[in-house]
């Protein structure tokens, strides 16, 4: 065995077969050492004539999971990906790519240029660059459809999605699925290729397998559908098409160009940023990395209701016991009755097995006492939003618990501090705030008090990732940050209209600004009894103009609930499509009369302004008192929860697009228009626009 080359490739020779070993912590990415390492060991196999095959496996957790993200704002340093991939398609020997973990983007385009792919029957395959905004650009978009035939190829590409090893080999990427020791089973399958004759085979030499002409007009269809305003799904299917009537290396060239091009786009740009912000959230202010997170292995819910069980199924599905708590026999089988019927939609849906719904089910409990929660390490409260129920149910949990158990609550409002006055341990208490519906929205809001403990903290991150959620940590704030930045621009919202805008306006700009849904016919889908209810909630802190905005109200009089009673502020028939109704119009008319507001013709651009500005100026007060501890933080929460379009960054990225300087000037003519109490600049938008900086220096 002998030791060459870059820091994180090594050589290892077994007999005929020469093992270029890749150690690039923590996800063995292709870095410029990385891909120097793997062509000095491709060029010494070529010119050492007693190896006879070669295997490239990857040391850690992971096979090579794709280009290094962090040089993409670098100019591209030699040897390129595409350099090595090169060398590793025209290599004259075999070369036998030995995966684990995860062979992602640049990674399975490694692999792809190999003659042979054996993998762990655990790992993963996938071109995930469109979730970046790129494309694949080193012989992804020419080599995949090759092997596994166009239709697979292109919604890999244009969808970003990972298959298993299974399906792998079914499909044609993967020759032999491995259990057990990788490096040994991947030597003795190259000893195996030596014996047969050391066959090189390159995919470029491949035939593009003949597909259906109507597959790609109708991908693009189904893709601007699902990625709204989204270009690279878009540039994948033009990359796939140009492919199939072009030469290999010429096709290769136009993946290049292309791919290099999105990198300097904003889409990308934006979508790069909110990867690492992601990654960054999870690292908690005042937490060291080195806390540990207590062990969570069984956990309870308190109420059983919609957020109870939605939350409880998140913790079953990921394999979490988890007893569910309610005041009656009646409200649990309701609520168990709802779960299961929720887990065979998924059957339905092909998401599910009967088998993986009767295990989730079988790690469900339920009582009505809190007599049994002796092995309950961690508890969610998720009961009426009234802070002396929850003060109930925390004094009851208080007495049942050991000292080490931590209890979360679900609040989207109330004051955490105020409930970790109610128990021994104020250190256990946090918020661990789910968004509806729980079991799909991925959006964690962790809340934390002064008082949490840092490894209480570790742990609800720990566990949020566990569930599969996004979690952020916040702090105390009315609202936390999600809520209270939608709170501005529902009110915005709600003024437009007592300016002359109609809903459907209102939600045509929002929705073409790239959320999926706007205000109006959110609330319909919310419901105007349930709106009507939080205004009435928040009503003693409204100002004046908020309290006489009452059109919630009159809708919710008028029997206009929403979708479920087939009329809010949209008519709705059979296939639940919202129509403007002018009925609404009228009672906007007569509620603009009694108020005094003239009607206007309100433009695009104002509405615009008006419903993100005033978010954006809200999350600057938000970062001013410490509630969110980065900018970035504020970005994951509304592209997670409130379908903020991820290629526009979120709402502070995209502030900085716009420039400060810029928004502050409309600020300031709204606040003229509006009225100063609405949009009078956060201080730090005044700051940082006077210095013509952005949240993100
Ligand atoms: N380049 C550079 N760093 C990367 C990276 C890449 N392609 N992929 C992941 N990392 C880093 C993360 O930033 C994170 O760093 P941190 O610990 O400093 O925060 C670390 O690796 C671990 O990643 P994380 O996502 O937290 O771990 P995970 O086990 O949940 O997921 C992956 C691992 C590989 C599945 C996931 O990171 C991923 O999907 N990476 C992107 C792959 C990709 O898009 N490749 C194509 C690039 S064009």
């Amino acid at each position: 065995m002998s030791q060459v080359s870059e820091q994180t490739v090594h050589v290892e020779r077994h007999g005929a077969v020469l093992v270029a070993v890749i150690d690039n912590p923590p996800v063995n990415a292709l870095s410029h050492s990385v891909r120097a390492g793997l062509l000095d060991a491709v060029e010494r196999f070529e010119r050492d004539d007693a190896s006879k095959a070669m295997v490239i496996l990857c040391a850690g957790r992971t096979f090579i999971a794709g280009a290094d993200i962090r040089e993409f704002n670098k100019p591209p340093q030699e040897p390129r990906l595409g350099t090595l991939i090169d060398r590793l398609d025209a290599c004259a020997k075999p070369i036998v790519a030995a995966i684990h973990g995860t062979a992602l983007g640049g990674g399975l385009e490694v692999g792809l240029a190999c003659s042979y792919r054996v993998a762990l029957d655990s790992a993963r395959f996938g071109l995930p660059e469109v979730k970046l905004g790129l494309l694949p650009g080193s012989g992804g978009t020419v080599r995949l459809p090759r092997l596994i035939g166009v239709e697979h190829a292109l919604t890999m590409i244009s969808e970003g999605g990972q298959i298993g090893s299974q399906e792998a080999r079914e499909k044609g990427l993967v020759d032999t699925v491995i259990s057990g020791d990788l490096k040994a089973e991947a030597i003795a399958f190259a000893r195996k290729v030596i014996a047969e004759g050391a066959r090189v085979r390159r995919t470029s030499d491949l035939p593009v397998p003949p597909f259906d002409a109507g597959l790609l007009a109708t991908k693009r269809t189904e893709l601007a559908k699902r990625y709204k305003g989204r270009q690279a799904p878009q540039i994948a299917v033009d990359l796939i098409e140009k492919m199939a009537s072009t030469p290999f290396r010429e096709a290769a060239q136009e993946e290049y160009r292309v791919c290099r091009e999105l990198i300097g786009s904003n889409q990308s740009k934006a979508l790069r940023h909110l990867f690492a912000a992601e990654r960054e959230a999870a690292k908690i202010d005042g937490v060291p990395a080195d806390v540990k997170p207590r062990d969570v292995n069984k956990v309870a819910v308190v109420g059983p209701g919609v957020m109870g069980r939605g939350i409880a199924i998140c913790l079953l599905n990921a394999g979490l016991p988890t007893t569910l708590i309610g005041r009656t026999e009646e409200s649990l089988a309701k609520a168990i009755a709802a779960i299961r019927k929720t887990y065979e939609g998924n059957v339905k849906r092909g998401t599910l097995t009967p088998d993986e719904v009767e295990s989730r089910m079988s790690r469900l409990s339920t009582t009505t006492g809190y007599d049994d929660l002796r092995d309950i390490d961690l508890v969610i409260e998720a009961v009426t939003e009234d802070l002396e129920v929850k003060k109930a149910v925390f004094a009851k949990l208080d007495a049942a618990l050991n000292e080490r158990v931590i209890i979360a609550t679900n609040t989207s409002f109330l004051d955490i501090e105020a409930l970790a006055d109610s128990v021994s341990n104020p250190e256990n208490v946090a918020g661990m705030h789910f968004f509806n519906p729980a079991n799909i929205m991925k959006l964690l809001e962790n809340v934390r008090s002064s008082r949490t403990a840092p490894d209480v903290l570790a742990t609800i991150t720990s566990l949020g990732k566990r569930i599969g959620k996004v979690p952020v940590m916040v702090g105390r704030s009315e609202g936390f940050v999600a809520n209270r930045m939608l709170s501005k621009r529902s009110r915005e919202a709600q003024f437009l209209l007592e300016d002359g805008a109609t809903p459907q306006q209102v939600d045509k700009v929002l929705s073409g600004f790239g959320f999926p849904i706007g205000p109006f016919a959110l609330a319909d889908l919310a419901g105007m009894d349930v709106m009507a209810a939080a205004r009435a909630a928040r009503f003693a802190r409204m100002t004046p103009r908020e309290q006489q905005c009452d059109i919630v109200d009159k809708l919710a009089a008028a029997g206009r609930l929403g979708q479920k009673s087939g009329a809010g502020y949209y008519l709705y028939g059979d296939d639940r499509k919202p129509q403007p109704d002018p009925a609404v119009n009228e009672l906007l008319a007569q509620h603009r009369q009694a108020r005094g507001f003239s009607h206007r013709d309100v433009t695009d651009q104002e509405i615009l302004e008006r419903c993100l500005y005033a978010m954006i100026n809200e999350a600057a007060k938000i970062l001013e008192e410490g509630a969110a501890a980065r900018p970035g933080d504020i970005d994951v929460i509304w592209t997670n929860g409130f379908g903020w379009p991820p290629h526009l960054g979120g709402p502070m990225f995209h502030a900085d697009q716009i420039g400060l300087p810029r928004i502050k000037e409309a600020l300031d003519r709204y606040s003229a228009l509006v009225g100063e109490e609405y949009f009078k600049p956060a201080g730090l938008i005044e700051r940082l626009a006077a210095e013509d900086r952005g949240f993100y220096g």
